[in-house]
């Protein structure tokens, strides 16, 4: 879909166009009913008077209508001249609303199809305040401007044209003051409409600073850094309060002129009317000339400065969304609709701990990854058999995540071979393709919800699971009867509930793993804040395959395993180990064929003893928040 300004601009004023249509004739009819008032006026007074009678266009019979009538019919136009006017108003707000959740919906799914390194540049306040201030400002235009366009456009088209017509106004005069009123609103909408952009743009900022603010509230308080921040964000507000008073003071002006031009127009109308016209001017002819100008045309001059602003306003939020939905993923997976079945190795017990099968679970050649000109990932090739263990390792930012990443279509990297079973990964859409995965992110993930629907990962799951639940918590070594959740699988956890620790999330997030039967799991050093013990536990239960040393192998065992993992211990345990330096895939094979083969390894392993042995230490208790009885959990010393 076309996401230019321009684009976007006709797509927010002329979708569904029978609106729009139905709008248009009743801002029209709004506007017939709104002169007629004062015509029915001119006609009844000017009888009253004694007066030559009047005709307006050709319809003679107005002056069959007895003087009642006339009343009557006055009346009914100005209540219809509002009605309908309401109508538009009315009409203008539902299209709005229904504007804001078109924008917003195609915002959000355009967000999420991007990749993470797609949105560099663009702060999560920036995106927060495009879906929170631009999307009502660039519908602004069905709220307010399409129902001021068209309460402006038919008065100051009609009104002129009945003043020369039926009042004998000359048009030489009025034309070339209505044409200094329009340029000189233009101007000072033009003026107002920076203020309103300087309003937004600071905003957003604000908006970008306070979520900074409250997503590290506490590390901010520990570091003491509150002051200077909040002095930063005293600051914006400063700034953002001074454009505020100068947009008011602007406004104030423009009201001002506006509600001025009625007066001035009048006198200049009247004099003219008495010192160019032969016959003396009627009453009925000056009630209708007030009328006109001061009751029918009042309307129009106020809105026409907030009419331009609102669009300039309009523009700029246009040009926002619009900059947004443009910014495309550099290196899109081709998208194909076809979509073989999802292989069932997995459910059907596949083959065991690096077993011979004749479609490996990954065949991954040639994979590339440059971003901003790094090559953050060369030329890496690798197979993973079907139920097979591997680890991948290396030095702090030789790219282990962004490999992981990579594989999920994540990052905008190139394949020249990518296999996942029999399926051509690259032609898979993203969504199916990640239908193979489940993964644990570095951190753990956990969401305001239950603990329920944080292992099922949906927000409406009932208590149907409970028992795969809890199985798959105990296996993750999860025991809620001794963690801090008092309500069991109700507990809500997450932000809104109780903070996990950093072990507890990364074991709510393997049960995850483990509720979800994926045919390949990637751990991205998952077992970090977990301690030795939980972690000897986790891998016995779930990730080990068969050996003689643990028996029958963990749940996992069928399941392709992808860990990433900095601790030695590990290591010995799995039946292949990627070595990786520098974004390249330095060796590959069994621990004790890389000890042999590889000196990299060898000085790699080396540190890794040499951190374990400094940072082994007694175990301290968890941070106050997390467990109630401090000798429930005492062993996790790591925890936090
Ligand atoms: N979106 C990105 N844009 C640019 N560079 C990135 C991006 N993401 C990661 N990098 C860089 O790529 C390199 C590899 O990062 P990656 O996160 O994969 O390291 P890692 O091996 O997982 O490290 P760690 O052990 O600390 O988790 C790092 O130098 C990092 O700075
Ligand atoms: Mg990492």
């Amino acid at each position: 879909m076309n996401a230019s300004p321009r684009h976007l601009l006709l797509e927010i004023l002329f979708t569904r166009f029978w609106v729009r249509a139905l709008m248009l004739t009743m801002g029209l009819l709004s506007a017939v009913c709104g002169l007629l008032g004062p015509l029915f006026q001119k006609v009844f007074l000017d009888r009253l008077s004694g007066a030559a009678q009047f005709s307006f266009l050709q319809f003679e019979s107005v002056n069959q209508i007895p003087q009642w009538g006339l009343l009557v019919l006055t009346f009914l136009s100005l209540l219809g001249a509002l009605a309908f006017y309401q109508g538009v108003i009315y009409l203008g707000t539902r299209e709005s609303l229904w504007m804001q959740r078109h924008l917003s919906q195609r915002l959000y799914d355009h967000t999420l199809s991007l990749r993470t390194e797609s949105l560099h540049g663009k702060p999560v306040g920036e995106i927060v305040s495009i879906y929170t201030i631009d999307v009502p400002g660039a519908t602004i235009l069905l709220e307010q401007s399409l129902p001021q366009f068209l309460g402006i456009l038919f008065p100051l088209l009609l009104g002129p044209w009945a003043l020369v017509t039926f009042l004998s106004v000359p048009a030489s005069i009025l034309m070339p003051f209505l044409a200094v009123v329009l340029v000189l609103n233009f101007l000072l909408a033009f003026r107002q409409s920076k203020f309103f952009f300087q309003f937004k743009r600071l905003a957003a900022d604000r908006v970008g600073y306070v979520n900074e603010w409250i997503q590290n509230m506490r590390t901010l308080r520990i570091l003491g850094w509150i002051a200077a921040f909040e002095a930063k964000m005293f600051h914006v507000r400063k700034v953002e309060t001074r454009n505020r008073i100068q947009m008011l003071n602007n406004g104030q002006t423009m009201n001002g002129i506006a509600s001025s031009i009625t007066f001035v127009l009048n006198v200049v109308l009247i004099s003219v009317l008495l010192h160019s016209q032969s016959e003396p001017i009627t009453s009925g002819t000056l009630l209708a000339l007030l009328w006109i100008v001061a009751v029918f045309m009042t309307r129009p001059f106020r809105q026409m400065p907030w009419f331009f602003t609102f669009v300039f306003d309009a523009w700029t939020s246009i040009k926002r969304i619009s900059e947004l939905l443009q910014l495309r993923n550099r290196e899109p997976l081709p998208r194909s609709r076809e979509f073989q079945k999802l292989i069932s190795w997995s459910a059907a017990g596949g083959g065991t701990g690096g077993a011979d099968t004749p479609v490996p679970a990954l065949r991954v050649r040639g994979l590339s990854l440059d971003i901003d000109g790094h090559h953050l990932l060369h030329d890496i090739n690798f197979d993973v058999k079907v139920g097979e263990f591997l680890a991948i390792v290396g030095e702090v930012g030789s790219g282990k995540s962004l490999l992981l990443y990579s594989l999920m279509g994540e990052t905008g990297a190139t394949f020249e071979q990518y296999w996942i079973g029999e399926n051509d990964a690259r032609r898979l859409p993203l969504d199916q393709l990640r239908q193979f995965y489940t993964f644990v992110p570095q951190e753990g993930f956990i969401m305001s919800a239950s603990l329920r629907e944080n292992v099922a990962f949906n927000y409406h799951v009932g208590t149907e699971h409970d028992d795969n639940i809890r199985a798959s918590l105990r296996r993750a070594q999860f025991d809620i009867d001794k963690e801090r959740v008092e309500n069991g699988l109700d507990t809500e956890i997450g932000e809104r509930g109780v903070n996990l620790s950093g072990g507890q999330k990364q074991r709510v997030s393997l049960a995850r793993v483990d509720f979800y039967q994926s045919p390949i799991v990637l751990l991205d050093d998952c077992l970090s804040a977990v301690d030795v013990d939980t972690e000897k536990k986790l891998i016995r239960d779930l990730l080990a395959g068969p050996s003689p040393a643990v028996g029958d192998g963990g749940g996992w065992k069928n399941r392709s395993r992808l860990l990433v993992t900095h601790r030695l211990s590990v290591l010995r345990q799995v039946d292949r180990i990627l070595f990786m330096e520098q974004g390249r895939l330095k060796a590959e094979g069994r621990f004790e064929d890389l000890m042999r083969s590889s000196a990299e390894f060898r000085e790699y392993t080396a540190s890794l003893e040499r951190h374990e042995v400094s940072s082994t230490q007694p175990p301290k208790p968890e941070p106050e928040t997390v467990i109630e009885d401090p000798a429930v959990d005492l062993g996790e010393g790591q925890e936090g």
